[in-house]
């Protein structure tokens, strides 16, 4: 005898996207049924399945399940309580076909952020307006809990600051460069062949899949608009193992770190390459894995940390949220109803930073006297220095300095350009406090 109640119709997906997650969620929903139905009193069932090829073999039974060549079609079906979106892509049919589901009445779970980074506000007016839900735990993080720790766990907590590192084929480039001692090109060619790298190496590398995130998470942080075009957006390409050897030697690692607060001037989103002190838990990040970590007024801070991407603890967050759906959860998109999101002002990193500061000066006496004394004219003032041994007529230096804001480095920056004792383009990281 099944152990639903009698009186609970099961739960009806339509599910358009049958790659790495589609196929994963498939199979947690075949394999694990009873659980799943323990759990929400709901039998969750599969009406209808959509991706672009209906003959590619996907390793799971999808004979059971209606096809729809055409996923708008499948996200209007009458026998289709929830569309879940695993297309992915910010606009095409990911976007047509979560709006016709809304449409039609349906809750959307999606583990899309492009769509949500860039559509998020319009999508969940349209979805409060139907009286639907749209969820996106998979969206941020992969299989870490993250929407759910800051819209539920976290609800009565003013959130002082978001962290983290939410692109592991960024934090597999910057850590195998360090264990292998291997320059990016060659670290990023290998990531290429490991297939861990998307179609548009740009979105991973570029910071851009991991300023998705960040916007979303910003939004339930602060109850503001998601605002994608407003992260300060800087990749990792230009890391040297160089900046990481010099980095590891003064005690911190490289990490692209998404940091979003609210400051005074407004809120700050950025996600760029930072040094944390190595101890610190982000600093002990290694491979592949994703870490968020959340402050809030009353809990202080948190730290959630597992796999960020993957077949499984991706279908396991898309699985989270359909279950919540089956148990009557349902919360506001961004975790207050969209009408009432403020519309934030965007700040650049305003608030002050130590940084460190890599550059090749010429090899004559006082060339690093001229540089302190931009850096003093600046009003920036130095923590430590180092001079690495010379090579043929140029002088490494590294230079770490106490806290100063964005806009003193940047005058510092321009006046390092008169010096004329400079090799080539200084590079400047953010240290962040962790
Ligand atoms: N993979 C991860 O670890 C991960 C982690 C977090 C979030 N996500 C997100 O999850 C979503 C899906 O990712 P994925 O890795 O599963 O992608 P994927 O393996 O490339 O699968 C995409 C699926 O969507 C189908 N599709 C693509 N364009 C379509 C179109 N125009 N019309 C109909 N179907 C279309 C494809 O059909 P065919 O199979 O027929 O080509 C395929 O089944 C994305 O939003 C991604 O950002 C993925």
């Amino acid at each position: 005898m099944s152990k639903t109640s009698a009186s609970a119709s099961p739960l009806r997906l339509g599910i358009a996207g049958l790659g790495t997650v589609g196929t994963g969620v498939i199979k947690i929903v075949q394999s694990q049924a009873e659980l799943l139905a323990a759990r929400t009193g709901r039998e969750i069932t599969i009406s209808a399945v959509s991706a672009r090829s209906r003959d590619k073999e996907r390793g799971v039974d999808i004979g059971p399940y209606d096809w729809e060549d055409d996923a708008v079609v499948l996200a209007g079906r009458d026998d289709v309580d929830i569309f879940v979106e695993l297309m992915g892509g910010s606009d095409g049919p990911a976007k047509a076909a979560t709006e016709a589901a809304l449409a039609a009445g349906k809750d959307v779970v999606t583990a899309n952020k492009a769509l949500l980074a860039i559509h998020g506000q319009e999508l969940a007016l349209q979805a409060e307006g139907a009286g639907s839900v749209i969820r996106f735990e998979a969206a941020v993080a992969g299989g870490i809990p993250v929407i759910k720790s800051l819209t539920e766990g976290l609800a009565g907590n003013e959130i002082a600051r978001v962290m983290g590192v939410m692109n592991g084929t960024c934090n597999y480039i910057l850590t195998r460069m360090e264990d292998a001692g291997l320059p990016y090109d060659e670290v990023f060619a290998e990531a290429d062949a490991l297939g861990f790298l998307e179609a548009d190496p740009n979105l991973d590398v570029g910071g851009i899949d991991a300023g998705h995130k960040l916007a979303l998470l910003a939004s339930i942080a602060f109850g503001t608009q998601v605002d994608f075009g407003a992260v300060e957006l800087e990749g990792i390409g230009s890391i040297t193992i160089e900046d990481i050897r010099a980095a590891d030697d003064m005690g911190y690692k490289i990490k692209l770190l998404g940091v979003a607060q609210m400051t005074g001037r407004g809120l700050e989103q950025r996600m760029s390459p930072c040094l944390v002190p190595a101890s610190s838990p982000l600093g002990q990040l290694q491979g592949g894995t994703n870490m968020v970590v959340l402050e809030g007024d009353a809990v202080g801070q948190i730290v959630l940390r597992g796999a960020g991407a993957g077949e499984g603890p991706t279908a396991s967050a898309v699985m989270a949220d359909i279950l919540d759906i089956a148990r009557g959860v349902r919360l506001p998109t961004f975790g207050q109803p969209a009408s009432t999101l403020r519309k934030a002002r965007a700040a650049r990193a305003t608030l002050a930073a130590p940084y460190y500061l890599r550059m090749h000066l010429v090899d004559k006496p006082g060339a690093l006297a001229k540089i302190a004394s931009a850096l003093g004219e600046a009003g920036i003032s130095i923590d430590r220095m180092r001079q690495y041994g010379h090579q043929d007529t140029t002088a490494p230096v590294l230079i770490v300095t106490h806290k100063t804001t964005s806009s003193a480095l940047d005058e510092a920056m321009m006046a390092f350009e008169g010096t004329g004792v400079l090799v080539d383009t200084p590079v400047a990281i953010r240290i962040e406090d962790v």
